[in-house]
């Protein structure tokens, strides 16, 4: 499983041929970073890699997030993605893995996602977070049972079972609101409503009698006896109506109208964006290459949708478990994100940053370029094994020397279109050199 990139350049210089490859039985991990100014010949780098990387065997899918529709592979699964098509992604897809997936970690990453592209505020998302939750429950996934992560057990032998959707998400947060602002369609709801005011009252009243000392009010003595009957009332009341047991909990959880419609608001938005949708894409199951055409989305839907594609790919990976001694080697996914710039987040909790430190246990790998070398993470420069430097604006070479640690003057054998940097890191190998190879001529 190797791509040539091109030859050895210093000893093609000395009339000695030696290919060049990137051997993922080699290196420390399939991930690939391309650096190279604007019209450096990324994109193009990107489409050879693929062309070889499909004649792999056994074949990795191949997922291309393409941003600007110019990797057009040929023999592609092909699928647009915007507002219009009827499919998308489901954020609320559940990992069923004891450690890394369940409720609560999809509930933080959800949030991280959309925070990623427009931030939520505070008691915001707290409400947003006690939803996702109580969404989860409605549908028999529950965060302190990691059994009920998956589709088929016990509860779903008397209810139907199903990921909750992002139409479901809003249905729900309405729901919800709708509660709130008619004083909880609940009679229990409103009862308790009705007990809060009396109590206030009476505190209120018993405070004043304190105030007015020794001698006893006659009246508000009268009035304190009122409202304790009222209050009565109503606590039985609410006991009486009493239906899930929840009144209470929601109360407090949902306590501000205000900050609940901000977040049905916000998932109205989300589903209105065009990513998510109940039907899931029509790629090819027997094709190795995914092409996932997201030119039509807006700037910040293209990183929501990416994100949580990849999230989406990361937790399958991990269902299927670490790969196995005896398959060292196996690649099951390899995603290739082009401009990666607008993907790249330094945040412990970014799914690309996720992916470069615990990917290739799962066999994954990552192929991102972009422009500069302060584009990528931190995570994702220290991770990376493979890295390509196609020709970078000089106001950069002092931050890509000491990143790679390489000589400084190595940069000035790089030629546009001719001559690349390379730097491998391979198995055993405590050091890796940078390497000056001639690329084929783009036919
Ligand atoms: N190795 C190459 N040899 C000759 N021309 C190339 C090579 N690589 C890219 N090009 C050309 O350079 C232009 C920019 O390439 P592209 O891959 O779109 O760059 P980027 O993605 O870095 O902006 C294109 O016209 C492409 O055909
Ligand atoms: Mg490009």
């Amino acid at each position: 499983m190797k791509i040539e990139l091109g030859q050895d350049d210093y000893l093609l210089s000395k009339n000695q041929t030696q290919s060049i490859y990137c051997d993922f039985d080699v290196v420390v991990n399939a991930h690939m970073l391309i650096m190279g100014k604007t019209g450096m010949g990324k994109t193009t780098f990107l489409r050879r890699a693929i062309q070889q990387m499909r004649r792999f065997s056994p074949a990795p899918r191949i997922h291309i997030m393409d941003v600007h529709g110019d990797i057009d592979i040929h023999g592609a699964s092909s699928v647009r993605f915007s507002e219009s098509t009827e499919y998308g992604l489901n954020p609320f897809v559940v990992s069923a893995d004891r450690h890394f997936g369940g409720v609560r970690k999809r509930t933080q990453d959800f949030i991280a996602t959309i925070n990623g592209a427009r931030p939520i505020g505070s008691r915001q998302e707290a409400v947003m977070r006690h939803l996702i939750t109580d969404l989860y429950s409605a549908n028999g996934f529950f965060a302190d049972n990691y059994k009920s992560w998956v589709l088929e057990d016990g509860y779903a032998r008397k209810h139907p079972k199903r990921y909750p959707s992002m139409d479901d998400a809003c249905r729900f947060a309405f729901g919800k609101l709708k509660q709130l602002i008619i004083g909880s369609d609940t009679k229990s709801g409103r009862a308790l409503e009705e007990l809060n005011k009396v109590t206030t009252k009476l505190y209120r009243i018993s405070k004043q009698h304190a105030a007015t000392g020794a001698k006893a009010d006659g009246e508000l003595t009268e009035k304190a006896m009122d409202l304790r009957t009222d209050a009565l009332r109503f606590y039985k009341d609410y006991i009486e109506n009493l239906e899930t047991g929840k009144e209470l909990e929601d109360f407090i959880k949902y306590e501000s109208k205000e900050v609940l419609k901000s977040v049905v608001e916000r998932f109205d938005n989300l589903k209105a964006s065009g990513i998510f949708k109940n039907q899931s894409p029509p790629f090819d199951p027997s094709n190795p290459v995914w092409h996932y055409d997201i030119t039509a989305l807006r700037e910040d839907e293209k990183r929501m949708f990416v994100e949580f594609r990849l999230q989406e790919l990361f937790s399958a990976a991990m269902e299927k478990g670490p790969v196995r001694r005896e398959q060292e080697g196996l690649l099951r996914d390899i995603m290739i994100i082009d401009e990666a710039h607008l993907f790249f987040r330094d945040d412990q909790n970014n799914i690309i940053n996720t992916i470069a430190k615990e990917g290739r246990k799962f066999g994954l790998g990552l192929v991102c370029a972009s422009q500069s070398p302060t584009h990528f993470s931190e995570d994702f420069f220290s991770n990376v094994a493979t890295k390509v430097v196609l020709g970078v604006d000089q106001m950069y070479w002092d931050n890509l020397v000491r990143k790679m640690k390489i000589e400084a003057k190595l940069m000035q054998y790089i030629r546009p279109f001719h001559v690349i940097g390379v730097q491998m890191s391979n198995k055993g190998d405590t050091r890796s050199k940078f390497t000056m190879v001639r690329v084929p001529k783009e036919q």
